[in-house]
């Protein structure tokens, strides 16, 4: 058995620069600095996708280890005390505690991680996203590793015939369910088009049982009698060699489907990929956005990034998107451009409801 690496991506939203568009130059340098040479890394990556800061970590001590996410806290942590004296906007929203607990799954910030050991060569992406959930995955998984309309692979590539495995996380109830595709796809759409609740957290390559993708996909907590936590995802992939190509992994994001968050996390909105350059949402607070770096791991080293849809062939995609923006914009107040009751972030329902509640007549007691 060869050395295993362990590819951590944790991100927080630890105060906007302006609003909730960005994050301010100095913060992101400050997250460098905590991080970049630190002896617990291997190597590492800092970018941000709108207002999250984005921690791209390799080292060797596996998943959920308690140095590392001390590492990407406290980083978190410097980040919002400068967060807080530049009075930048939301400082230390995604930090919904002080103390660590030695797991920063729970405590606000995303996490998706995997452990691996490096094939001759690896090629990964890392796909990171604003202004929506982690269910955003769902579709563009599922195309990835169960669609040969999108993954010609299914079809010819003997390595990747025999399908994958997902897992599948319910977000509500804390619990998880694995399908093996393509046969159990039918069943496995059930849930998974329903991405407010249940989430792909992980994929694996059935024939060798190798993890080809990870989410920050994050159990809901139930905070004041709603589901909070769920917001900007990262996802990991690796391609290539009985994974999707590269070019399989990116073509779900070429026909910008649509995803939960946008103006107050309460709208539905196309997520539209875009480079680093233009990753910082405007228009109603969106459209959503989502980054694809491309890294070669090689002993853990991270050589790149590549800015995938930076690149021209995703023009049309943002033009599309832009389109489904304007129309969706002109739907203002009404569904299903707002979301559903159940699922706004933001809602007025119950003080409105009280101060109307002497103008409402119940029809069952009332003749007229
Ligand atoms: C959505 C988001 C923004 C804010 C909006 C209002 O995820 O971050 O759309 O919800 O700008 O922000 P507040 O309530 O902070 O003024
Ligand atoms: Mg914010
Ligand atoms: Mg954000």
């Amino acid at each position: 058995m060869g050395k295993k690496i362990t590819l951590s991506v944790i991100k927080a939203d630890i105060g906007g620069f302006v609003g909730h568009s960005s994050v301010h130059p100095d913060v992101l340098e400050k997250a460098r600095g905590m991080i970049s040479g630190n002896s617990l890394l291997i190597d590492s990556y800092v970018t941000h996708v709108g207002d999250d800061i984005n921690l791209v970590m390799t080292h060797e001590h596996g998943r959920n280890n308690g140095e590392i996410h001390q590492l990407a806290w406290d980083t978190f942590l410097a980040c919002t005390e400068m967060a807080k004296r530049l009075k930048l906007y939301g400082a230390g929203q995604d930090l919904l505690s002080d103390a660590f607990s030695g797991n920063i799954k729970g405590m606000g910030p995303g996490v998706a991680e995997m452990e691996i050991e490096e094939r001759k060569s690896e090629p990964v992406v890392i796909f990171m996203a604003d202004k929506t959930e982690p269910g955003a995955w769902n579709l563009p998984l599922y195309k990835m590793f169960a669609d040969p309309f999108n993954t010609a692979g299914l079809v010819i590539d003997p390595n990747m015939h025999n399908g994958f495995t997902f897992e599948v996380r319910d977000m509500i109830k804390n619990r998880k369910v694995t399908f093996s595709c393509p046969e159990d796809i039918y069943d496995m759409l059930v849930f998974i088009g329903a991405p407010g609740r249940f989430c792909i957290k992980r994929v694996f390559h059935r024939d060798t049982g190798n993890i080809c993708a990870s989410s920050s996909t994050q159990r809901l907590n139930l905070m004041a009698g709603r589901y909070v936590g769920k917001d900007d995802p990262v996802l990991i992939v690796r391609c290539q060699s009985g994974f999707p190509a590269l070019g399989e992994v990116l073509e779900p994001f070429a026909n910008p489907h649509l995803v939960s968050g946008w103006m107050r996390g309460s709208h539905s909105g196309p997520l539209m990929p875009v480079g680093t350059n233009q990753c910082n949402p405007t228009r109603f607070d969106g459209p959503p956005r989502v980054i694809a770096l491309g890294f070669q791991l090689a002993d853990g080293k991270l050589h790149g990034p590549q800015d995938f849809f930076a690149d021209i062939s995703f023009d049309k995609a943002r033009e599309t998107a832009n389109e489904i923006a304007n129309y969706l914009r002109g739907l203002g107040p009404f569904e299903p451009h707002r979301l559903h009751l159940d699922e706004m972030e933001y809602t007025t329902m119950p003080q409105v409801s009280e101060k109307l509640k002497s103008r409402f007549i119940d029809l069952r007691k009332s003749s007229s």
